[in-house]
C-alpha cells in the first residue's frame, strides 16, 4: 500500500492522520513537558515516565511483546449487552468506523465509531502539572437512550524499568497500591527503589521517591489494582476478565503486580455528547495536596481546555521561531514542524525512551546532548542554556567528560570515546553565534571532580585534553574505543590506533573555537588553535589522503581502513564530509572526495555510511563487522552522516547534491511505501537499510537520532543559507536550481527577519545580493531594537 493508503498530512503538515490502525509498525508520537513523558502509540500503546525513563518508570512497556505495542493507556467500553471494545483499537482489536489517529506536536488524538457510540481521546501533558491528561469525548449517535461502562485502565512499573524487566517476580513486592474513597483516587507506589545498574545486592536502603495517581472526572462504581485480579488468569488486555464480566472487585495489594483500572457508568440520551478526563500523574510522595490540588483542577473541563490551550501555544511559539516556504511540500512539513518536533524530543527523551531505545542502557549523552540541543536554541535559548552547563557538569578537571548520564541519580560512565569532549565547542560556539552573549564565557559552571571553572575553561580543556593527552606522535587523535562511530569499537583500544574522522572533528573544532577565543580577546590561545589546526590539517593531507578520498583511520596494528587498499568499507562518508565541514581539504580533493563518495555509498534512497559493507568478521575494527551487510553502522543509509553530507554539499556551493541527499533522505519521501519503509513517515529514524541488504528501504529506531537536527540545520543553515554569527544573521543559500524563490522567516536575538530568496541564476555557485528594508545591503543582516521586523531579500546572480 502507498502512504496514501495509510496516512496524510493535515493543516499544512502539522498534523499526521492515520486512517487506518494496523500500520507497519506502532507510529508514535510523544507527549510530555520536559519531566513527566509519555509515548503514544497510534492505537494507545506506549509508556509513561518521569524525567528519567529508567529509574522513574510509570508504566510498562513489554519489549518484544506479543502481540507487539503492549501495554498501554486503554479505554474499554462496554454496552449493555456486555459487548465490548477498545476506542483506540488496541487491546481489543475489532472492526472501527471511522478510526483516526492524529498525531500532532503537543498531543495524540485517537477518535473511532463502534456500535452507535462515537468516542475521540485526546491525550496531552499539561506544561504545570506533571499528569498525563486523556481527554475523551463520547457521543451517543443513535435514537435511544445508552447504558454503557467505561474502564479506564494502565499496568505500573512504579520506579526502576532495567530492575522491572530482569526482576520483576521479585521487584512487586515492593507495591502497594491505596484507593481515596473520599476523592476517588488511585495512589500506587513501591518501597524499594532499586537505583543501582550493576547486579548487586548493595542497593540503597530506599523507597522510590515518587508517588503515582489515577483518576478520572466520572464518578468511579469500582476500581482494581491488582493485574491479576483485573486481568483474571491466563487472559490478556484484549478479554480482561473485569472488563468482561463488567465488575471490577475493589483489588488493593501490599504486594503483586499493580495496575489502575477505574470503571464508570455513564449514560447517554440520543445524539448527546459528555467529555471526561482520566488523569495519570506522579507527585513526590506523601504529597497528598498535590495530587488533591490537580485532579481538583482537571476535573473540570475548562481547566482542561485552557492546559491544552496553553500547550499549543506554547507550541506555536516554538515552532514559530523559523518557518520556511520552499517549492519542495515535503521539505517544508520536515522543516516548519516534524523535524522542530524531532529535535524538541531527541532534546528531551535523549537516546533513552523509545521503543527501540530501551531508556534502560544509555541515560543522556555528552555528544549526543550537544548536538540535540541546536534545535531547540533556536526557539528557546534558555533550553539550551540547561543543558550545555548539564554538559559541562560532567566534564573533569583535565578536560575530559563522562560520556553518559543518568538525570536523576547523575551517575555516569566514562568511556573515553575519543570524539566525546570535543562536542563542547559545538554546543558553546552554537550557542554564542545564535545569542551574541560573549559573557556566557564567564559563567561559572563546576567540574565532575570538584572545584569550578569558567565555561571558557571547560571549552579550552575540552580542546586541550585531545591535543595535550590523546595524540599520535604523528598528530592525529587516538582512536580510543570508539569515536562518533560507536561500532568502530576495536580500531584503537590499544592506544595506538587513529581516527581520521576525529583529526577533522577536532579542526573544525579548533577553528571555531580559534574564531571565538579572537573575539573574546584571547589572542594567544587562538593563535596556539591556528597552528594546530595548521599541525592536524598537514598530518591529515599527508597522511589521511588516500588518492581519491581520505581514509577513515589506521588500526592498533598499523593497517588502514576506509581505504582503497581495502576491499571492504573501502569509503567512509564522515570522512569525507568533515574533510570539507572542517575546512582541511583543499578545493580539489574537496570535490572530488565527495564526488567519489557520492558515486560509491550512493543509493536512490541515499548516501551509505560507508561502502562496501563489512563481510568478514574482523576483530581488528569490531563491532561494524559483525553487523549484516546493509544494516546499522555496516553500510547502512545512516541518517546521520547523511545530514553531513548534506551540510558539505551545500558549503561547497553544491545545492542540487545537497538537496538531492536531502529529499533522498527525508521520511515523507522515503516513506512512499510505508510497507517497506516502517517506521514513522514523519520523522528521522536512525538508518534505513541500504542495497546491501534484502530488506533495502526498510527503516529503523524511529524518532532517537541526531540526523533530525542535523537534516534541519543543514537545509536551514546552508541549503536556504541563513545561519547565525556572532556579528549576526547571514544569508547565503545554495539552493537547488530547481527552486526559483524560497522564504524564511526568522526570529534572531529579538528581531524578525522575513527573507525572500530569489533564485534568479539557477544555477550552482553565484553570488547574493542583498536588501534590506528595500536598501543594498552586505554583510551581515543589521541588528535591531527588540521585536523589530526585518524585510531583506537575497537575490542570487
Ligand atoms: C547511535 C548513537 C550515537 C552514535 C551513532 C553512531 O545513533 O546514539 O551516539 O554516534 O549511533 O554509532
Amino acid at each position: 500500500m502507498r502512504l496514501e493508503d495509510y496516512a496524510e498530512f493535515e493543516d499544512g503538515g502539522r498534523v499526521f492522520r492515520i486512517r487506518r490502525p494496523d500500520t507497519p509498525a506502532p507510529w508514535i508520537n510523544y507527549i510530555g513537558n520536559g519531566r513527566l513523558m509519555g509515548l503514544v502509540s497510534n492505537v494507545g500503546g506506549g509508556y509513561t515516565y518521569w524525567v528519567c525513563p529508567r529509574d522513574s518508570r510509570i508504566t510498562r512497556h513489554r519489549y518484544n511483546s506479543l502481540p507487539w505495542d503492549r501495554p498501554g493507556r486503554y479505554l474499554y467500553i462496554r454496552n449493555e449487552q456486555g459487548e465490548y471494545w477498545s476506542p483506540t483499537w488496541q487491546p481489543v482489536p475489532m472492526d472501527l468506523e471511522g478510526y483516526a489517529c492524529r498525531h500532532a506536536p503537543g498531543w495524540t488524538d485517537i477518535e473511532s465509531a463502534h456500535d452507535g457510540i462515537h468516542c475521540s481521546v485526546r491525550y496531552f501533558v499539561p506544561r504545570e502539572h506533571d499528569v498525563e491528561l486523556w481527554r475523551v469525548r463520547i457521543r451517543n449517535l443513535g435514537g435511544r437512550p445508552r447504558k454503557l461502562g467505561i474502564t479506564a485502565y494502565v499496568e505500573f512499573v512504579l520506579g526502576h524499568g532495567l530492575v522491572d524487566l530482569i526482576n520483576q517476580p521479585n521487584d512487586q513486592h515492593f507495591n502497594t497500591t491505596e484507593w481515596d474513597s473520599e476523592s476517588q483516587i488511585l495512589l500506587a507506589t513501591k518501597n524499594y527503589w532499586v537505583q543501582y545498574r550493576s547486579a548487586t545486592v548493595a542497593q540503597p536502603n530506599q523507597a522510590w521517591d515518587r508517588e503515582v495517581f489515577f483518576a478520572t472526572s466520572l464518578l468511579v462504581s469500582a476500581f482494581d489494582s491488582h493485574k491479576e485480579t483485573f486481568i483474571g488468569r491466563w487472559r490478556s488486555e484484549s478479554n480482561p476478565v473485569g472488563v468482561e464480566t463488567g465488575r471490577l472487585a475493589g483489588s488493593l495489594i501490599t504486594a503483586g503486580d499493580a495496575c489502575g483500572a477505574l470503571q464508570s457508568d455513564l449514560e447517554l440520551s440520543p445524539d448527546e455528547t459528555r467529555e471526561f478526563i482520566v488523569m495519570l500523574g506522579v507527585v513526590p510522595k506523601g504529597d497528598r495536596d498535590a495530587v488533591a490540588e490537580i485532579v481538583r483542577a482537571y476535573r473540570q473541563p475548562d481547566n482542561v481546555s485552557a492546559a491544552l490551550g496553553d500547550v499549543e501555544g506554547w507550541w506555536d511559539w516554538y515552532l514559530d521561531a523559523v518557518k520556511v516556504e520552499t517549492p519542495d511540500t515535503p521539505s517544508n512539513i520536515m522543516l516548519n514542524y516534524w523535524a522542530k518536533k524531532q529535535t524538541w524530543t531527541t532534546y528531551t527523551a535523549a537516546r533513552s525512551a523509545g521503543y527501540y531505545h530501551g531508556g534502560l542502557l544509555f541515560g543522556s549523552g555528552v555528544r549526543d546532548s550537544a548536538q540535540d540541543l541546536l534545535g531547540p536554541l533556536m526557539a528557546d535559548r534558555a533550553m539550551a542554556e540547561v543543558k550545555i552547563l548539564n554538559i559541562l557538569r560532567h566534564q573533569f578537571a583535565d578536560g575530559s567528560t563522562l560520556h553518559n548520564w543518568f538525570p536523576l541519580t547523575d551517575e555516569g560512565e566514562k568511556t573515553g570515546h575519543s570524539d566525546t569532549p570535543l562536542w563542547i565547542p559545538l554546543a558553546i560556539s552554537s550557542y554564542i553565534r545564535e545569542t551574541g552573549d560573549m559573557e556566557y564565557l564567564d559563567r561559572r559552571v563546576k567540574w565532575q571532580d570538584g572545584g569550578e571553572d569558567s565555561v571558557r575553561e571547560h571549552l579550552v580543556r575540552s580542546i586541550d585534553y585531545t591535543l595535550y593527552h590523546k595524540m599520535s606522535p604523528r598528530h592525529l587523535p587516538l582512536f580510543g574505543p570508539g569515536d562518533w562511530n560507536d561500532t568502530l569499537d576495536y580500531v584503537g583500544r590499544k592506544g595506538v590506533g587513529e581516527s581520521i574522522w576525529v583529526a577533522e572533528f577536532l579542526c573544525w573544532g579548533l577553528r571555531e573555537t580559534a574564531d571565538l577565543l579572537r573575539r573574546a580577546g584571547d589572542e594567544e590561545k587562538a593563535a596556539e588553535y591556528d597552528a594546530w589546526y595548521g599541525t592536524v590539517a598537514g598530518a591529515l593531507n599527508t597522511l589521511a589522503w588516500d588518492g581519491e578520498w581520505y581514509v577513515r583511520g589506521f588500526r592498533d596494528d598499523g593497517g588502514v581502513i576506509g581505504s582503497r587498499t581495502n576491499t571492504e568499507g573501502r569509503i567512509f562518508l564522515n570522512a569525507q564530509s568533515w574533510a570539507v565541514i572542517s575546512g582541511i581539504a583543499p578545493p580539489d580533493r574537496a570535490e572530488l572526495c565527495m564526488q567519489r563518495a557520492y558515486e560509491m555509498c550512493g543509493t536512490e534512497r541515499g548516501p551509505k555510511i560507508l561502502s562496501p559493507a563489512y563481510r568478514t568478521l574482523d576483530p581488528g575494527i569490531g563491532l561494524a563487522t559483525r553487523c549484516v551487510p546493509g544494516k546499522k553502522e555496516n553500510g547502512a543509509i545512516f541518517n546521520h552522516p547523511a545530514a553531513w553530507a548534506v551540510l558539505a554539499e551545500a558549503m561547497l556551493g553544491n545545492g542540487d547534491r545537497a538537496f538531492e541527499y536531502y529529499s533522498q533522505t527525508n521520511p515523507i519521501n522515503k516513506a512512499s511505501d510505508p510497507d517497506i519503509y516502517q517506521m514513522e513517515p514523519y520523522v528521522y529514524s536512525e538508518y534505513v537499510t541500504s542495497d546491501e541488504h534484502p530488506t533495502f528501504g526498510q527503516a529503523s529506531h524511529s524518532w532517537l537520532t541526531g540526523s533530525a537536527v542535523w537534516m534541519y540545520r543543514a537545509a536551514l543553515d546552508w541549503i536556504l543559507g541563513v545561519r547565525p554569527d556572532y556579528d549576526g544573521l547571514v544569508v547565503s543559500p545554495s539552493l537547488p536550481s530547481a527552486w526559483a524563490e524560497a522564504r524564511v522567516t526568522r526570529r534572531f536575538r529579538g528581531c524578525l527577519y522575513d527573507i525572500r530568496i530569489i533564485n534568479t541564476r539557477r544555477a550552482p555557485g553565484g553570488v547574493a545580493r542583498l536588501s534590506v528594508n528595500g536598501t543594498c545591503h552586505e554583510g551581515t543582516l543589521p541588528a535591531g531594537s527588540p521585536d523589530e521586523r526585518f524585510s531583506v531579500e537575497c537575490e542570487i546572480v
